[in-house]
């Protein structure tokens, strides 16, 4: 058979399966598409995260545009629930195909990017293999900072192990259904990977201890204000990493004198192997002068553990008791030394009024 009757056979040939791939392409489009608008794309983009790797104006950044290309809703469905890389997978509770199509005319709305913008989260000078793999090749870096301060602190107040860690990484909308998390896949995202991601927590930099420190003011008889810190270790009794070496702080509010302290302690939900005491009085340290010229009442702890609520209390008099009072609490161990030089963690509170 010669070219030309060959080429005259294939010709219909490719032309019917051009027809047929047109209508493939047309008819989901046409039945399943939901009309979307750009207002509440825009809602969907600013409450949500996929900006902290897209770009605030998905002009792109750690993951590529999105605005001003045409992206059809098909393409955009594709790459939330079935990312073709790195991106996690988003479920369609979390992405509804109504939001694919909101987000689609919001893409679509916006002019093209130039270039795209710089990434939130850069890979410190001299970083380890780990710290690296989680800003870089992970993209966990672009939610949680470069030194994964939330899930450090959730996996110090669980006593977590990998399990743990792989499974909210992998399985993540199991647990969290409707958060700005999606799933990775072990396919892009190795468990050799992840578990070098893990050691740089737990060992390089350590996991942390959810501590959580708060002001309560009340007038009292006479005039007189008890100021109340109440600091919480929220952690897993039994299981939760213990706060160590606290100091805590409350300001006398100027014009006024602290004319009694208290101290307690108590356990949020009873645990077997809770054995740190403070005694009623030991721990108060009295009422010092700052170097910005006012006083604080301080008191002193050896360890905080998980589910332990300790309160203090002071009680002030004079014109100026109404004045309000905050809080300073630090603890030495464990130490974070994801941050050279600053030994442990702090939490200061904002002023608090009766
Ligand atoms: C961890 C960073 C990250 C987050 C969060 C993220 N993306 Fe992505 N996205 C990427 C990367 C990287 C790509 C490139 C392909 C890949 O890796 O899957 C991508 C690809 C895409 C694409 C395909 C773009 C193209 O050029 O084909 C779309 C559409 C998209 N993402 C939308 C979203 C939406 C919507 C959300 C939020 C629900 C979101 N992304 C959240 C990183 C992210
Ligand atoms: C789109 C932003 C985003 C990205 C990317 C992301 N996370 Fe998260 N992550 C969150 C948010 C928000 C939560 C809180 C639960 C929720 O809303 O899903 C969370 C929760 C977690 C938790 C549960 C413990 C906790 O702190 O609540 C772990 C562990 C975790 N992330 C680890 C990772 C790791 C490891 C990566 C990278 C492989 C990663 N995340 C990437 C946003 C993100």
């Amino acid at each position: 058979m010669g070219t030309m009757k060959r080429m005259m056979l294939a010709i219909p040939i490719l032309g019917v399966m051009a027809l047929a791939f047109l209508l493939l392409a047309l008819a989901p489009a046409a039945s399943s598409a939901p009309i979307g608008t750009a207002a509440a794309g825009k809602a969907f983009w600013d409450a949500q995260w996929c900006s902290r790797c897209h770009g605030a104006n998905a002009e792109g950044a750690y993951g590529p545009d999105l605005a001003g290309r045409g992206l059809s809703f098909q393409h955009v469905a594709r790459a939330v629930h079935q990312p073709w890389g790195v991106m996690p997978a988003y479920t369609t509770q979390q992405v509804s195909d109504q939001t694919v199509a909101d987000l689609v005319a919001y893409f679509n709305s916006l002019p093209a990017a130039s270039e795209p913008g710089p990434w939130r989260t850069t890979v410190p000078a001299g970083a380890p293999l780990g710290q690296r793999l989680l800003i870089e090749t992970a993209g966990c870096g672009q939610c949680h900072g470069d030194v994964l301060g939330n899930p450090r602190r959730s996996a110090g107040g669980e006593g977590a192990d990998f399990a743990w860690f792989e499974e909210l990484v992998y399985h993540h909308t199991q647990e969290f259904p409707t958060g700005r998390m999606g799933n990775f896949s072990k396919a892009r995202l190795t468990e050799d990977t992840l578990l070098a991601i893990w050691n740089w927590m737990t060992q390089d930099v350590g996991l942390r201890v959810p501590v959580t420190a708060a002001v309560n003011a009340a007038a009292a008889a006479d005039g007189n204000v008890n100021y109340t810190l109440t600091v919480q270790n929220t952690g897993k009794a039994g299981k939760g990493l213990a706060a160590g070496n606290l100091y805590f702080s409350m300001v006398v509010p100027a014009g006024s004198t602290v004319v009694g302290a208290s101290t307690s302690r108590s356990t949020l939900v009873s645990a077997s192997g809770s054995s740190s005491t403070l005694p009623a009085a030991a721990g108060y340290q009295g009422v010092q002068a700052t170097a910005d010229g006012s006083n604080v009442a301080s008191w002193l702890a050896p360890v905080v553990g998980p589910q332990e609520k300790v309160t203090f209390t002071i009680t002030v008099r004079g014109n100026g008791a109404a004045g309000g009072s905050q809080a300073f609490v630090r603890w030495l161990s464990p130490t974070r030394s994801a941050s050279p030089g600053v030994d442990g963690e702090y939490i200061q509170t904002g002023l608090v009024r009766p």
